[in-house]
């Protein structure tokens, strides 16, 4: 039995002040639509169903033309320049839409917004945007929608920190048969390159029992598979007054009746305890596919990006993995020309890739963050270099992807399907217990079921198959 510290009243108060800020607006604004842009990573796309959720209550409906809508609202991502840019250059557009039409409203949120640069940026440039909000309190958007109907002004509502977690906010989910859940927020890693623990703030984990209510309550909804979600969900419950960790947790989400699949990202090497290992291994709801983000296989690099590990400690810990998980699929994160990096570091990384052969890589270019530990290091890596490196990276992951699918060859696999394929609308696209994507004749009657597939071909980047008898 884990004890749990309860909710605090305070943030009951919250959500009801939200709550009749959204009954107000709904009954003042019938028949008004938005749009809303999503940038980023899960933890955003999991706080844009929320936005959404809000705004419906609120008597919005969606809409994906953005020139007939009331308003509209891009949630922002900083982890790199270029999402930084994709912001701008989608406001270019928003502001002509906005000389069109007066009543419009603009509201950016976000990791983006958190940075005092960028406020005083939009501020000066960019004053037709009407609201603005951070990553701590995109709860009180009722509230922020309502007072901008009341002012011409813009609204700047930005949060340092918020140690509670509002609980119960309505949301509205982008599939019916899988769903993120967050299971923490921010992150207490300080690893050199990154600006996340900066605009998303200190690791706060969600109570236990809120969580595994979420899980219940959308598997009574439908849903098949879920996605635990939090920056580092390793550390998960270390900042709780009930001890748990995160093996428990995930030993209790594996009992709920009528799930069929856990997920979960993103794991830091660092915090992966035996204990995970073995829950991955015996829950049989835990998908055997882990992504374990590793940056770098050069040691120096390692240091000055202070993961928290070595090349060494990484390769034991996938070893052990790969012998308590048989079969289990690998995939990672690569940062290509962090400040100093050498061609030996380079390669190193690639050696290292060949060595766990992870099945695949989201692989980055290093951009330099004002306000990270790395900014300040001299030796930034030229442009067309990193280009190269990076170049190098794919070219030996393509060859180890299409060894991993050609494994899975003859084999008879369950499989959700997701979607109808982009290509071919008599294919269906759905994944396998191991995370790949595999291609199969089927009806879109079938999506969000889980369906028997024999897998009769691989290539690089999918499986092709076809439904079991
Ligand atoms: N919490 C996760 C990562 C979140 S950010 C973890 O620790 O694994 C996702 C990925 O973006 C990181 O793994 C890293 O590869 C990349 N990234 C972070 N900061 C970056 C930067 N400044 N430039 C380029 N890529 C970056
Ligand atoms: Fe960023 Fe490191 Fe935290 Fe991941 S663990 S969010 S890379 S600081
Ligand atoms: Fe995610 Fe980007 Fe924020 S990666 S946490 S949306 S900075």
């Amino acid at each position: 039995m884990i004890r749990e510290q309860t909710k605090t009243t305070a943030t009951h108060q919250e959500l009801n002040i939200q709550k009749q800020f959204m009954e107000k607006i709904r009954k003042t604004n019938p028949n008004l639509q938005y749009n809303l842009t999503t940038f980023g990573c899960q933890m955003n796309d999991r706080d844009s169903e929320k936005i959404a959720g809000m705004l419906q209550e609120m008597g919005y409906t969606e809409t994906a033309d953005q020139k007939k809508a009331d308003i509209i609202i891009f949630n922002t991502c900083c982890v790199r320049e270029n999402a930084e840019n994709r912001l701008y250059g989608n406001l270019g557009k928003a502001k002509v839409l906005k000389q069109q039409n007066k009543n419009l409203k603009i509201i950016l949120c976000g990791c983006m917004m958190q940075q005092d640069i960028v406020i005083e940026k939009i501020k000066q440039s960019y004053n037709f945007v009407d609201i603005i909000f951070g990553t701590f309190n995109f709860y009180r958007l009722p509230q922020l929608i309502h007072d901008s109907y009341e002012t011409s002004e813009q609204i700047i509502d930005i949060w340092k920190e918020h140690k509670e977690i509002i609980e119960d906010l309505p949301s509205q989910r982008i599939f019916p048969f899988k769903a993120g859940v967050n299971i923490m927020y921010g992150c207490n890693n300080h690893c050199s390159f990154c600006i996340v623990p900066y605009v998303r703030g200190r690791e706060r984990s969600r109570l236990f029992h809120d969580i595994i209510q979420e899980i219940e309550n959308l598997v009574a909804d439908g849903v098949k598979e879920i996605m635990l979600l939090g920056q580092n969900v390793n550390s998960y419950g270390k900042t709780l007054e009930a001890k748990i960790t995160f093996a428990q947790l995930l030993r209790k989400v594996n009992e709920i009746e009528g799930l069929e699949r856990i997920r979960f990202m993103t794991s830091h090497p660092k915090d992966l305890s035996v204990d995970l290992i073995e829950a991955i291994a015996e829950c049989e709801k835990v998908c055997k596919q882990l992504h374990l983000p590793v940056q770098s296989g050069s040691n120096d690099l390692l240091t000055k990006m202070r993961r928290g590990y070595t090349r060494e400690k990484y390769l034991e810990l996938v070893h052990k993995i790969k012998a308590l998980v048989p079969g289990i699929v690998l995939t990672t994160d690569i940062l290509v020309g962090f400040p100093t990096e050498t061609e030996d570091d380079n390669n190193a990384t690639i050696d290292l890739i060949k060595e766990v052969e992870f099945f695949s890589a989201y692989t980055f270019i290093y951009s330099k963050r004002e306000g990270t530990t790395a900014a300040t290091m001299t030796e930034q890596i030229p442009e067309a270099v990193a280009k190269e490196r990076f170049n190098k990276v794919l070219d030996v992951l393509k060859p180890i992807a299409l060894k991993i699918n050609r494994s899975q060859i003859g084999t008879r696999q369950k499989v959700l399907a997701e979607s109808l394929s982009k290509n071919h609308d008599q294919l269906l696209t759905g994944r396998l217990n191991n995370g790949l994507l595999v291609h199969f004749p089927g009806t879109s009657e079938q999506i969000g079921q889980m369906v028997d597939v024999d897998i009769t071909d691989g290539k690089t980047f999918y499986l092709i198959g076809k439904q079991g008898g």
